[in-house]
């Protein structure tokens, strides 16, 4: 078995849905810092073209990427990617993860999302691979009560994604208790954004962004009228809701910390992080930040608050900072000067602006 002693042998970790946003960002602070990387995602929000990106930008590391299109609900096909490879750890990124879909197709969020965790965690356990990274998410606070949201804070589900994430940590939870043996770590991100500052990799939403900096990119680069604020009656610093954005290359960098957790500490158990920076940013505040670093503006309407959001929600920090050694570098001008430098280099994503729409 491997720990902290065995690093003189490189190490492989499958990466699922490494294809997507996070996922890809991961891969490539992985090869970087010296993993095999084999990942599997069936591209249903994401291209390989974002994978080509990365084994280019880890240079000679990029020959230790490989990738397989396939659907982890199709458990044959993860058995026969367990049959030829022996995987050090897992870190699981795939899923379905549109809050506003999930209320409007349940079933499949619940088949997507449960089906391929499942599937995921008996053919580990059957291969003897014990050793887990999950991407779990703040949304299992539900409205939180107080802020900052420590990991101990009670959770709630608002919608059925967020009832796949609370169930999939509760399903580790329970894995580790029967045979402790596994080793997992949680990890509740708070909201990602920006891209790697190379501007060859960055979020690619398909149709109608949901979340706040794809949408004010989308508007900087023309694809979209004006921002939606959603409300500006909540009960903050201008009114507008206040939120805990990391850099994704952070979030990435929280993810090696959490692998050599893994490999060091026998009995980590299934133990739980919040993954964020700790300071909490209103929408106007994030937006005239990118105003400032792209030099365009981002015409405005307000309108009614979005169902189910809340006013604040921002993380305790000193327990990933005491426990993984590890803490966000970046503030939102960085994010933003990222984000900015993705959006001008790729106004329309990996694939130019076929089958995109606009406005
Ligand atoms: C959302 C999800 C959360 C998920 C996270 C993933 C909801 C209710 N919550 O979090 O479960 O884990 O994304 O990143 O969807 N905003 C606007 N206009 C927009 C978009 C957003 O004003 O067009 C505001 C929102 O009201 C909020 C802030 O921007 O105050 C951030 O919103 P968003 O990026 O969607 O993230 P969350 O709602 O925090």
């Amino acid at each position: 078995m491997m720990n902290g002693t065995d690093d003189l042998q490189q190490q492989t970790i499958l990466v699922t849905g490494g294809a997507g946003y996070i996922g890809s960002h991961t891969v490539l602070q992985l090869l970087q810092a010296d993993y095999k990387v084999v990942v599997v995602d069936n591209l249903s929000n994401s291209v390989e073209e974002a994978l080509k990106r990365v084994a280019d930008l880890a240079g000679s590391n990029g020959r230790n990427l490989s990738f397989y299109k396939i659907d982890l609900c199709d458990k044959n096909a993860l058995e026969n990617i367990f049959m030829v490879t022996r995987f050090d750890a897992v870190i699981h990124f795939a899923g379905l993860k549109a809050v506003g879909e999930s209320v409007a197709k349940p079933l499949s969020y619940y088949y997507n999302n449960f089906v391929s965790t499942l599937n995921l965690l008996q053919v580990m356990n059957d291969k003897g691979c014990k050793k887990l990274v999950y991407s779990s998410s703040a949304t299992v606070y539900g409205q939180p009560k107080a802020v900052p949201c420590t990991e101990d804070f009670p959770l709630e589900a608002l919608n059925p994604y967020g009832r796949t994430k609370l169930c999939a940590e509760q399903i580790c939870n329970d894995l580790h208790i029967g045979d402790p043996e596994w080793r997992i770590i949680l990890l509740r991100y708070f909201n990602p954004v920006a891209a790697h500052p190379s501007g060859e990799i960055g979020e690619d939403p398909l149709g109608i962004p949901n979340n706040l900096m794809p949408f004010v990119q989308q508007v900087a680069v023309g694809r979209r009228r004006e921002l939606a604020v959603f409300g500006n009656d909540y009960p903050t610093r201008d009114g507008t809701g206040v939120r805990d954005y990391i850099h994704v290359v952070d979030l990435a960098d929280g993810h090696i910390a959490a692998l050599e957790k893994l490999f060091n500490l026998s009995d980590i158990g299934c133990a739980v992080y919040n993954l964020g920076t700790g300071k909490g940013t209103s929408v106007l505040e994030m937006v005239a930040a990118f105003e400032k670093a792209s030099g365009k503006v981002i015409p405005l309407k307000v309108v009614d608050r979005r169902p189910g959001d809340c006013s604040e929600v921002y993380a305790a920090t000193n327990k990933a900072e005491q426990e993984l050694g590890w803490k966000a570098r970046y503030g939102i001008e960085e994010m933003c000067r990222d984000q900015w430098n993705w959006a001008n280099k790729n106004p329309w994503g990996y694939e130019g602006s076929l089958e995109k729409d606009c406005m």
